[in-house]
This record gives structure tokens, C-alpha cells and sequence, in this order.
């Protein structure tokens, strides 16, 4: 062999035995995202599920997974008319079917005539099916009083997670610009500190007031501007009304202050309003971004405000069609322009999750047949939904060291554990954050699976944990018996 070809051959075999994508070449934005809702003690909640089917003995029986808002996981029915329509589109031949309603047949036909080729496995606008966002708009409207919606402002996505990446895209600064800056809540859901993380964008966080009721104080927003402005250039604040992991509504008068603020600073406003049917508290009323802002009227009418929906809470909880839909108003035409060619690139949102997002924004209405069904069925998810935030407050505040606020909206409590110092130094020697040591050892003892509060972000030297109200209502009983037994155990052994 010549001793090029010697050369090229022991390259070769360098290609062969070398990866090119390793730790030293992997994107170390990517490599900086951390997911705690997916994380280690949700790992070994799995790996814990695998030894009990293999015979391993535990403490108990089964791991209740209280880590994620995944309503249908947790038993949650579907909702009869969502599922109609849905099966509609996708099986077309049921259209002759007896057993599906005349309302549930319409929808689907509006939905198909709109699909090229009438079929939803074909690709759709990228901004998603014409006929789905001008029911979007009109869903809007009705939702904000008569508040005019153009659907040239809505673009459907693939679920509300592929909306807020695609804005989120939009507000980072260029090569040569410094780095842009995003406010965030803290606890904020991970979603937002993830994209951050990859998209290399500055976090300016401000806090929650947990003693509140977790509510947004616009001079924390003014702290942490502040603060932020040397080293980066402001661009956007994310408010997630009803919160997650929090759990509260906001009050008119408190996003009235926000926008304020917004103004004041310039900032385009992100509401992330997922939680928008999930209302419990006594007091608590849900009101949009975009309605109290044109309420204000002037020049706060102009303000650009994205707003973002899904079909994977409410009560439909359809977290697996990923649907979604965004909201943009008052952007500047060259950036919508800009905005739809990014979104083109990716083709179309989930067709499947564009039709059932079509049957939320556009239920059954009174006289219809599936009506009564389709009520019954949505007050039943959303009572039992109220009636487990009301337990799980309740329950978790008779638990001394435990301290909870009422759980108004969304689908989450966000306890504090008022942990020993004792418990705060094992979890330093063990190089755990101290809940994330709570948690792992409740789930061991317990089973419960619940998401260590240092996931979210919470203030330094408090702690405490997420858990969703979506077990059913008795599981929720034995999970907080469960979990108060545990507590109690927890506080002798660190004493
Ligand atoms: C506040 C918030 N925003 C967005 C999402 C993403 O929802 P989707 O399933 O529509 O992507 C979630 C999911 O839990 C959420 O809690």
C-alpha cells in the first residue's frame, strides 16, 4: 500500500472508531438545558415501576406519578365530541355512521372540505388550516367580551410549546448584537428556561411573591430589569396566567400593572394562558392579556403581545394530539413576514392536533345534539379538577412543616417544606439540592413521584415541590395520607 493510501485507510478507521458529535463537539447551548419535570427522580420512578412488575419488594404497591400535567395518563376521560370529530376526520367513512351525532359530522366536514385533498394526512398551510383559525378568532372574541380577533393574527402549533419556540426564536439577538434578555417568573415551568438555555438568551428572573399567593409584584419586575440591563438588552416578559407550578390566577388589576410595566420598558409581552378553563378559587376569574390591554385603550392597544393556547389542558387534556395555537397581535408586518417563512421551513403544525384544537375553539353550541353530553362531560372534569385543588391545599396545610397556597388555577400544588438544617446538610454532603433529596426519598419510601421545587427556581433557602392535582380524588386522599406519614418520619430522622 502506498503511503497515501496507507494514510487515507488509518483516517478512515480514526472516522470509524471516533464520533464526530461527542461532549467536546455536542452544541453547549443544548447541553445546558435541563428538564426537571422529565428528570432523575422521574427516571427512577420508572426504573422503580420496572422492578415492582419484576417482583422487587417495596414499601408499596405502585409509584403514583404526580410529576406531570398529563391528564389523560392519569385516567382522565377523553371527551366524547373532541374524539367524534377527530375520528371523523381520520376515518371519513363513519360519516355514515348512525352513532355519530349530525354536530360532530359538520364539524368534521368543515374541518376535511378545508384539507387538501380532504384528508388530514395531507399537509396544511403552515400556519395551520384556514377554516381552525378563523374559529380560533371567534373563540377569542367570545372569550374577551366581543374584543375583535382576526385569524390573520393565529397560527396554529404543534402543541403550545412549538408556538412559544417559534416567538421566542424571534426575540434573540443576532450575531453581532449583544445577548438578548427574557423575564421570567421563578418558579417558572422548565419549558422557558430550556429555550433560553438553547437559544442562548439571558434569563432575567423575577420572583413570585409566595407569601401572595404567589402573585407579581411589578417592583420585583422593576428589581430584576435593573439588575439585568448590564448584561443584556431586555426584550420580552413571559407571564404564565393560570401559573405553573404555582397555581395561581391573576387579578385584573395586577395585569393591568404588568402591561404597565411593559410599556414603561418596551418589552413585548409572552402570555402563556394554557390554563385558561382551569379556574378553581372562590375569587379567581380568568382574564386574557390582550382584553385587559385593550381595555386600557390608547396606546397600550398597540401594544405586540403573543398570546398562547393548547389542547392539552383545560379540560380537554389532549396532551398527545399537540395542538396549539398562538395569538400575535401588532407585530410588524415585515417580522409576520419573516415569522411565516420560519414557520414554512417546518412545513405544518400535527394536522390531528389542528383538528382537535378546531372542536375546543368550536364546542357544541345549545340545540346541538352532542350539547348536553358535551357539557356534562366538561363539568365533570373541571368539578373534580376544583374539588382536588381544594383537598390538596387543605390537606397539605394540616401537615406541620408544610405550608401551601390555595390552588386557584392550573393543575399543580407548589408546597414549601420547611426543611431541618439537619436535612440541609445531608442532602449538601450527598450533593443534592435538599428537596430533590426529599423528594427522591419519598418516592422510595412511598412511591409518590413528584418534581423537587429546585426544577422551577424558587427563592434561595426555600424548598419545595410540584405536585399535580390530576390522580383521581381518591388517590389524591391516599396520596396525601401517604405523603403526610412520610413528612412526619422525614422530620424525626433530620431533628
Ligand atoms: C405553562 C405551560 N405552557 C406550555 C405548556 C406546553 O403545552 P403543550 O402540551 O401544548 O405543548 C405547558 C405544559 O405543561 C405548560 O404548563
Amino acid at each position: 500500500m502506498s503511503s497515501t493510501s496507507e494514510q487515507l485507510s488509518s483516517q478512515s478507521t480514526y472516522r470509524i472508531n471516533d464520533k464526530v458529535l461527542t461532549m467536546a463537539t455536542l452544541n453547549p447551548h443544548i447541553a445546558n438545558i435541563e428538564y426537571a419535570v422529565r428528570g432523575p427522580i422521574v427516571i427512577r420512578a420508572a426504573e422503580i415501576e420496572n422492578e415492582l412488575k419484576k417482583g422487587v419488594p417495596k414499601p408499596f404497591k405502585q409509584v403514583i406519578r404526580a410529576n406531570i400535567g398529563d391528564c389523560h395518563a392519569c385516567g382522565q376521560k377523553p371527551l366524547t365530541f373532541i374524539r367524534q370529530v377527530v375520528a371523523l376526520c381520520t376515518y371519513p367513512d363513519l360519516m355514515d355512521n348512525p352513532h355519530f351525532n349530525d354536530d360532530a359530522k359538520q364539524r368534521a366536514r368543515r374541518i376535511l372540505d378545508d384539507c387538501r385533498g380532504h384528508s388530514i394526512g395531507s399537509y396544511s398551510d403552515s400556519i395551520g388550516i384556514d377554516v381552525v383559525r378563523h374559529d380560533v378568532a371567534r373563540y377569542i372574541s367570545e372569550r374577551d367580551g366581543g374584543i375583535p380577533s382576526n385569524p390573520d393574527d393565529i397560527f396554529l402549533s404543534t402543541g403550545a410549546s412549538e408556538g412559544i419556540k417559534a416567538v421566542m426564536k424571534l426575540l434573540v439577538t443576532g450575531r453581532d448584537s449583544p445577548i438578548a434578555g427574557i423575564m421570567l417568573p421563578v418558579p417558572v415551568y422548565p419549558l422557558y428556561t430550556a429555550l433560553l438555555a438553547e437559544f442562548n438568551t439571558y434569563p432575567i428572573l423575577y420572583y413570585l411573591n409566595e407569601e401572595k399567593n404567589w402573585s407579581l409584584d411589578t417592583e420585583e419586575l422593576e428589581r430584576a430589569l435593573n439588575l439585568a440591563k448590564p448584561h443584556c438588552i431586555p426584550r420580552a416578559l413571559v407571564v404564565i396566567n393560570p401559573g405553573n407550578p404555582t397555581g395561581q390566577v391573576l387579578k385584573e388589576e395586577n395585569i393591568k400593572k404588568i402591561i404597565q410595566f411593559a410599556k414603561r420598558n418596551n418589552i413585548f409581552l409572552l402570555a402563556d394562558e394554557v390554563y385558561q378553563h382551569n379556574i378553581y378559587g372562590k375569587d379567581s376569574e380568568f382574564h386574557s392579556f390582550k382584553k385587559v390591554m385593550k381595555s386600557m385603550g390608547g396606546e397600550y392597544e398597540k401594544m405586540e403581545l403573543a398570546s398562547f393556547m393548547s389542547t392539552s389542558k383545560g379540560y380537554m387534556g389532549e396532551c398527545g394530539y399537540r395542538g396549539g395555537y398562538c395569538e400575535l397581535i401588532n407585530i410588524d408586518p415585515e417580522v409576520k413576514y419573516h415569522l411565516l417563512k420560519s414557520l414554512s421551513a417546518k412545513l405544518c403544525p400535527s394536522v390531528t392536533g389542528q383538528a382537535a384544537m378546531g372542536v375546543v375553539v368550536n364546542p357544541p353550541r345549545p340545540g346541538e345534539p352532542s350539547y348536553r353530553q358535551f357539557i356534562s362531560e366538561k363539568d365533570h372534569v373541571l368539578g373534580e379538577l376544583k374539588e382536588k385543588a381544594q383537598l390538596t391545599s387543605r390537606l397539605l396545610n394540616e401537615i406541620e412543616g408544610i405550608t401551601c397556597n390555595e390552588v386557584e388555577g392550573a393543575m399543580y400544588a407548589f408546597p414549601r417544606i420547611w426543611l431541618p438544617p439537619k436535612a440541609i446538610e445531608a442532602a449538601k454532603e450527598k450533593n443534592m439540592e435538599p428537596d430533590s433529596m426529599y423528594c427522591t426519598e419519598l418516592l422510595e419510601a412511598t412511591g409518590i413521584c413528584v418534581v423537587p421545587g429546585s426544577g422551577f427556581g424558587q427563592k434561595p433557602g426555600t424548598y419545595h415541590f410540584r405536585m399535580t392535582i390530576l390522580p383521581s380524588v381518591q388517590e389524591l386522599q391516599e396520596l396525601l395520607r401517604l405523603f403526610a406519614v412520610f413528612h412526619e418520619s422525614f422530620m424525626i430522622k433530620y431533628q
